[in-house]
């Protein structure tokens, strides 16, 4: 059994001794819209901090726990607050909650961030379905020993988001007449944002949207065979574009101006993606 495995079967076990719930679908909140873990009906949370081993968010704004619990009929597993990399984790600490979550019976992830818009159409506000992504300026999360547990040591990524997802999104947008975008996804490191020559690179490259997350765990995903998908709210348009300064603030009160939306298009989602 590889290191990384031993490591991930003991946050496991730590997490079933306090709960034996068995999610369908994981779901990670992005910045400022950790609050949809309160639609969800309770029945264990769990905090990282009380797992041993388990890597613990430093960013104010995010909450650090495991909440278990049902929307609607659907068992979720849902991540109120997640780790960066650029809090100085390494890639494999980053992604070791997606992996718990599919140990513990995950099939289908939920992903969402917050991101700055690079596509001029784009507003602070929108919602974004993320169609592809370009991760090449984070180290891979598959550096390092593959773990033979979980998946091959080559995994294709020909098809990161899964197609099925990403038609119930754009119906669940569709039927609360929600708007959303279709967009590429770009992941940096930060913890700075862009320069607007970065983002005209970027553009260039074909990407809508810039954030410092999701990308990774899509990946570590997809390596263990999860259906991924992910939702992007646009908080901020990315450097240069609006000649404004970007700021924590403004991508946490853009998150918190489009909660309500948010929480309803994320229930939408999640119950018709049972099954
Ligand atoms: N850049 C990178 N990450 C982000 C941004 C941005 O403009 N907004 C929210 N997360």
């Amino acid at each position: 059994m590889s290191e990384i495995y031993k490591k991930l079967d003991y946050c496991c076990k730590q997490i079933r001794e306090k709960t034996d719930f068995v999610p369908k679908i994981a779901v990670v909140l992005g910045s400022g819209l950790g609050d949809f873990a309160e639609e969800a009906k309770q029945v264990a949370s769990v905090e990282y901090s009380s797992i041993k081993g388990f890597p613990i968010s430093t960013v104010s704004g995010h909450n650090g726990r495991f909440v278990f619990g049902y929307v609607g009929s659907v068992p979720v597993v849902i991540m109120q607050g997640r780790v960066h990399y650029y809090e100085g984790y390494s890639m494999e600490e980053v992604v070791m909650p997606i992996r718990v979550m599919r140990m513990l019976g995950a099939q289908k992830l939920i992903l969402t961030n917050a991101a700055g818009g690079i596509n001029k159409n784009y507003n602070p506000g929108d919602f974004m379905i993320i169609k592809g992504h370009i991760s090449c300026f984070v180290p891979s999360v598959l550096r390092g020993e593959n773990i033979d547990e979980l998946g091959v040591r080559f995994p294709d990524m020909s098809r990161v988001y899964d197609e099925q997802m990403i038609k119930t999104a754009l119906e669940a947008a569709d039927k609360l007449n929600i708007p959303m975008r279709e967009g590429v996804y770009v992941q940096t490191q930060g913890p700075n944002y862009e320069t607007p020559e970065e983002i005209r690179a970027f553009a260039t490259l074909g990407a809508d949207a810039v954030g410092m997350s999701t990308a990774c765990e899509a990946i570590a995903a997809r390596h263990m065979g999860m259906k991924v998908c992910g939702i992007s709210c646009i908080s901020n348009m990315a450097a240069g574009i609006s000649g404004q300064e970007l700021s924590h603030e403004e991508v946490k009160a853009t998150a918190d101006r489009v909660s309500k939306d948010f929480k309803k298009l994320l229930r939408e989602l999640i119950i018709n993606e049972n099954g």
